[in-house]
């Protein structure tokens, strides 16, 4: 009836702007003021980079950027085929997991709460993988909740590794409690190697693409490979999955400085995934933004993580990026990669910086009056107060992250004309360095 309706006039559709991804943050302002209350759609279109090989890459991981389709995006937690999700009626679409869920690194943050997620939708029982088992207290506290809700089998901790390709078998083709097989394949682990490009060799590329693309390849080929007869116990034919989803990054939709491996192992991820699904094969991956409270980006001291492009994502919440997996397994069948992320909008362009610290003032710029306010955004990102560092200590004595230096290269171009690069932050530099910097080159 609707297309009959546009068809004859009837319906207009509402202006659309489309716009490059850079643009998002104008598009949301755009949103904010008047010529975006009068109903411009702002959409952003993304065109997944084709792959150029890094160097040092092992070949077995480098073909599986060979290919790229393009994604849209759009920061609300979905993204696919504009025209593919008007004819999905995604809202109305709940997830529901049948049999046994294999999720890989499921004792690490995120993945811990997925399995509580899973057995809430349905999952008879989750598998889940660690090479080291349960450390932690609250690694502990959350899987010994796990068995109380839903009974002693409803859980098991596996040490499969699944870098191993005869142990991914094993993991994805075993039968487990009562026979039951598995249905969903959850592809967690992680293993960073996050650092600056110029200092990454060999074994940094080997080690963090493994856990990402090569545990990802051996999981595909376990779950697709028929098995010749029983063996030792495996199921002999396909494992029948109707689920099988990886965790990507938004890393990889925009970059992060220091997170070349990372970044480029989620690509690999998410063309792999685009391969199943032109397959006919279930196939996802979710770009998701910064976790608040569990998982890696937890121990991040700011709400505001600074990525690539000029692009801040805020924390999201767990539960709701968890909720948010209905609605995009629901769209699952139109495209294989999604993005679910918070972006930050800072409120006054220019005024102030990502923190509401105030601009002007007489000092040197951004509200940076003296050395001491240098000191208190340090102690804002590495923990303490002001008083625990020493303004002409150099800052990698502090133990700086990658992370941690692309947040403080951000805000300093977040106050100065003359932008600088990461190495500024990495080598020798000290607070008093920093401050002498912002005065000597202030916005305009
Ligand atoms: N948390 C976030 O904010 C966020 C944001 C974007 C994307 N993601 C993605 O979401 C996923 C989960 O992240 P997370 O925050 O839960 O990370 P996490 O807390 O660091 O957990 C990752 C887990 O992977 C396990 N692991 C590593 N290699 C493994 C292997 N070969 N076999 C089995 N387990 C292995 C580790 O346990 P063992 O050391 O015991 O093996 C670890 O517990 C990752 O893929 C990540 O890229 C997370």
């Amino acid at each position: 009836m609707m297309e009959e309706m546009l068809a004859l006039d009837e319906v207009q559709p509402l202006p659309v702007a489309i716009r490059r991804p850079e643009d998002a943050v104008s598009a949301v302002k755009e949103l904010e003021t008047a010529s975006g209350s009068s109903g411009r759609k702002q959409v952003l279109r993304i065109a997944q980079p084709v792959g150029v090989a890094p160097p040092a890459v092992a070949p077995e991981y480098a073909s599986a950027l060979s290919t790229s389709t393009s994604t849209s995006t759009s920061t609300s937690g979905i993204s696919g085929d504009r025209k593919d999700m008007e004819s999905t009626t995604m809202l109305d679409y709940r997830y529901h997991a049948r049999g046994v869920h294999v999720v890989t690194g499921g004792l690490g943050g995120f993945g811990l709460e997925l399995a509580h997620w899973l057995l809430e939708h349905g999952a008879e029982q989750v598998v889940l993988t660690s090479r080291s088992g349960l450390r932690t207290a609250w690694q502990h506290l959350r899987f010994a909740a796990l068995l109380a809700k839903h009974g002693d089998h409803a859980a098991v901790i596996s040490n499969l590794d699944v870098t191993d390709a005869a142990q991914a078998i094993r993991l994805v083709r075993q039968t487990y409690h009562g026979g039951a097989r598995v249905r969903g394949v959850w592809h967690s682990a992680v293993v960073l190697r996050d650092g600056l490009f110029q200092q990454a060799g060999d074994a940094d590329w080997a080690i963090g693409l493994a856990s990402k693309i090569g545990a990802l390849r051996n999981l595909d080929a376990a779950a697709s490979a028929p098995l010749p007869s029983p063996v030792d116990g495996l199921t002999p034919v396909g494992a029948e999955l109707d689920t099988f989803v990886v965790f990507s990054s938004v890393t990889s939709l925009g970059g992060n400085c220091g997170q070349t491996i990372y970044g480029w192992g989620n690509n690999a991820c998410e063309r792999l995934m685009e391969r199943r699904r032109a397959a006919g094969l279930p196939g996802m991956a979710v770009q998701w933004g910064a976790i608040e409270s569990a998982g890696l980006a937890s121990h991040l001291t700011s709400d505001i993580i600074p990525m690539g492009r000029g692009m801040d994502v805020a924390k999201q919440n767990v539960d709701d990026s968890l909720r948010s997996l209905h609605t995009l397994l629901g769209a699952s069948g139109r495209a294989a990669v999604f993005s679910s992320y918070r972006l930050h909008v800072e409120a006054v362009a220019n005024d102030g910086d990502a923190d509401g610290n105030n601009a002007g003032g007489g000092g040197a710029g951004g509200g940076v009056d003296s050395v001491e306010d240098v000191l208190a955004k340090l102690a804002d990102i590495l923990g303490g107060s002001a008083a625990d560092y020493d303004a002409s200590q150099p800052l990698q004595e502090y133990g700086l992250d990658s992370l941690s230096v692309v947040e403080v290269m951000n805000w300093i171009n977040r106050l100065v004309a003359v932008k600088v690069t990461p190495s500024f932050v990495s080598h020798d530099t000290t607070c008093n360095t920093i401050f002498r910097y912002i005065a000597e080159n202030p916005l305009h």
